[in-house]
């Protein structure tokens, strides 16, 4: 089954609620886009994939449920429906680029009201589906990077979870793996919101592929100790100039990658590229509740003394430098970026 989908029959946006995993397998269903604006804060579905194809759904709901008696006060309600859904996690570059994308098709509709709706869920039907090949001739780009019996270190999750389905980082592993590659994953556990542990592992598990989770802070010993001979990664947006930003604690296992010259591989889609940014330090970072932080729990009881503060960034920055390749559906871009990023999102795919 698909993370995002459409039910025809009642018109609703279908999200497999990842705050229960790996506990419960439960599909929540939306009919409102508000309501998927608090999915995609309280991280219901997640993933800078995913959650892009989400707010194209959204806008879908917004028009089906819009009031508007003409088509440019439709056009106005979903102008503001799209800033709502871009504002709701700002690091991702996927919902800017999935609202502008629908917007834009929007734009083209006929003067009629109905033709216009059909047209906004047409095309995030679309994205859908495109969303799901992209990931699949990325990962068989990627998976060329793999080797028969690497152990690859992998950070959060980048599986069909973050995506509709295969994903992209993890989407690679999967596919070497479906090639008959021997690997070995250690999955970092990615704190404070765990994905490495509950939905990565998860993923393996289904899949089959051999893993072990490691704390984070595991993850300089096994590269210093030649334990681990790749490390791979998403992103949530890639800048211009190749610095990538992806879920925090990736800066600190690509400079212990790069200080024991392990290779480290991004692969993201060309939607999570943004060639209109042109380094990581204009890429908004995203600053989540501390409670995320301070209610970690062992043996039910909270870790944190009573009182205490805590800073929860849920990215940081990895400077191009520190990065061996970047994967897109397009291919293996290699440095230098700024030029090399720009061709291959040029590329037109044969
Ligand atoms: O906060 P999350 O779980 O949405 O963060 C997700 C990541 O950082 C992923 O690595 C990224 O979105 C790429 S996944 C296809």
């Amino acid at each position: 089954m698909r993370t995002v989908d459409w039910d025809y029959q009642n018109q609703s946006l279908l999200l497999i609620d990842q705050r229960l995993l790996p506990g419960e397998l439960r599909v929540a269903a939306y009919s409102d886009y508000h309501e998927v604006i608090n999915a995609i804060q309280e991280m219901v579905v997640r993933g800078a994939p995913a959650i892009g194809v989400t707010a194209a759904f959204a806008l879908a709901l917004a028009a089906y449920r819009s009031s508007a008696s003409h088509t440019t006060e439709m056009l106005r309600n979903l102008s503001i429906a799209g800033d709502e859904l871009i504002a709701a996690r700002p690091t991702a570059v996927n919902l800017k680029w999935a609202v502008a994308r629908v917007l834009a098709k929007a734009h083209e509709a006929p003067g009629d009201l109905d033709q216009l709706r059909k047209l906004v869920l047409e095309e995030a039907l679309r994205m859908a589906d495109e969303d799901v090949a992209i990931n699949q001739r990325m990962a068989r780009h990627a998976a060329e990077l793999i080797a028969d019996g690497d152990t690859i270190i992998h950070h959060c999750n980048t599986g069909a979870l973050a995506a509709v389905d295969w994903g992209t980082a993890l989407g690679a592993i999967r596919m070497a793996h479906q090639q008959g590659k021997r690997i070995h994953v250690l999955v970092d556990e990615t704190r404070p919101r765990l994905q490495g542990v509950r939905l990565t592992a998860w993923e393996l598990q289904q899949y089959g592929i051999s893993f072990d989770i490691i704390p984070d802070n595991a993850a300089g010993y096994y590269l210093s100790s030649g334990q681990a001979h790749k490390v791979f990664f998403g992103a949530d947006r890639v800048a211009a100039n190749g610095d990538v930003a992806n879920k925090i604690g990736t800066y600190m296992l690509a400079l212990a990658a790069q200080d024991n010259q392990v290779p480290v591989y991004c692969v993201a889609p060309t939607s999570t590229i943004d060639l209109s940014t042109a380094m990581g330090t204009l890429i908004p970072i995203e600053e989540r509740p501390p409670n995320e932080v301070l209610n970690i729990q062992v043996d039910g009881k909270s870790v944190a003394p009573t009182g205490c503060t805590a800073r929860n960034p849920a990215f940081d920055i990895t400077p191009n430098r520190l990065i061996s390749a970047i994967v897109t559906e397009k291919g293996v871009v290699y440095p230098p970026y700024p030029e090399n990023l720009a061709r291959n999102i040029g590329l037109i795919e044969s």
